[in-house]
C-alpha cells in the first residue's frame, strides 16, 4: 500500500469532474456481466463523495449518462437506469444527513419516468445542502449544451433583455446547465481512455486534466488523494509565464 501523501489544505481544488470509465472492462475481467462492474461503481461514487467531504471539496461533479450512451444494448440501458434509481433511494436519507445536496446536468426529463421523478424528488429535497454539492450528469452532451445556450442568448438578444456587449463569458456561462457552478479546477478520467466524451467542453477550458488507468470500480480514496497531491504540484500559469505566478522564485 502506499503511503497517503501529505496535501496542502490551503490548495484543495474547490471543484472535481470524474470521467467514471472502466466499468465495463472491470467485470469482463473478472468474467462477470457489464452491470456487475456498474453496481460496484456506485460504491466508488460512495467513497469519493465521502473523502470529499473529509477534504473539503465543495463541488464534485460525476459523469453517469452521456447521450450517446442510448446506443447500447437495450438491457444495459434499462440496467443503468434501474441502478440509479436504487441508488437515489439507498442514498437520499443519508445525503441529506451530510448536508450534500444533488444538483443534474443533461436532459432529466429524457430519462425514464421513474429515474426522472426519483432526480426530482432528491434534488427537491436536498436543495439548501451546502456540505458537498454532487452534480450528477446525466443524458448529458456538452455540444447539446452549448446550442441550447446559444438559442437562450440569441433570444436575450432578440428580446433586447441584452445587448450584444453584454454577452461575455460570464454571462454566457450563465445560460449553461452547470450556471452558477464554478468550473473544475480538475478533471479525472479512469481506465486509460485519454479523451473527453462530449463532457463539460466549455467548463474545462482551462482545468487540470488526470487520466489513469484505474478501473472505475477501483477508484476509491487512496487514489482520490493521490490524484489531488498531483493537482497540488502543478502549475496552472493560465497563459502566463512561471515568474508571474511564483514572482519570488
Ligand atoms: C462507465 O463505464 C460507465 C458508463 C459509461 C455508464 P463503461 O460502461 O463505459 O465501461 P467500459 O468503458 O466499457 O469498460
Ligand atoms: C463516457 O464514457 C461517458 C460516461 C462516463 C458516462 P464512455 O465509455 O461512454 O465513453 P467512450 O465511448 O469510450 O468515449
Ligand atoms: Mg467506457
Amino acid at each position: 500500500m502506499t503511503a497517503t501523501p501529505q496535501l496542502d489544505l490551503q490548495n484543495i481544488p474547490k471543484h472535481v469532474a470524474f470521467i467514471m470509465d472502466g466499468n465495463g472492462r472491470w467485470a469482463k475481467n473478472k468474467g462477470q456481466q457489464r452491470l456487475f462492474g456498474h453496481a460496484a461503481g456506485v460504491e466508488s461514487v460512495k467513497e469519493i463523495i465521502k473523502t470529499a467531504r473529509e477534504l473539503g471539496i465543495a463541488y464534485l461533479t460525476m459523469y453517469a449518462f452521456s447521450t450517446e450512451n442510448w446506443a447500447r444494448p437495450s438491457d444495459e440501458v434499462e440496467g443503468l437506469m434501474n441502478l440509479l434509481v436504487e441508488a437515489i433511494s439507498n442514498e437520499v436519507d443519508e445525503m441529506h444527513q451530510k448536508g450534500v445536496r444533488l444538483l443534474t446536468i443533461g436532459d432529466i426529463q429524457g430519462l425514464p419516468g421513474n429515474c426522472y421523478q426519483s432526480l426530482l424528488a432528491a434534488t427537491e429535497r436536498t436543495k439548501n445542502n451546502r456540505e458537498l454539492t454532487l452534480v450528477l450528469a446525466l443524458n448529458y452532451s456538452a455540444r447539446q449544451e452549448i446550442i441550447q445556450a446559444t438559442l437562450k442568448a440569441h433570444e436575450l438578444l432578440q428580446s433586447g433583455s441584452i445587448s450584444t456587449p453584454e454577452l461575455t463569458e460570464s454571462q454566457f456561462s450563465s445560460l449553461l446547465n452547470t450556471k452558477d457552478i464554478p468550473d473544475p479546477e480538475l478533471l479525472i478520467r479512469t481506465s486509460g481512455e485519454c479523451r473527453i466524451s462530449n463532457f463539460l467542453l466549455w467548463q474545462l477550458s482551462y482545468t487540470e486534466l488526470l487520466f489513469t488507468d484505474t478501473h472505475w470500480p477501483d477508484f476509491r480514496r487512496n487514489e482520490f488523494i493521490n490524484a489531488i497531491a498531483n493537482y497540488q504540484k502543478r502549475e496552472r500559469r493560465f497563459g502566463m509565464v512561471s515568474e508571474q505566478i511564483q514572482p519570488n522564485e
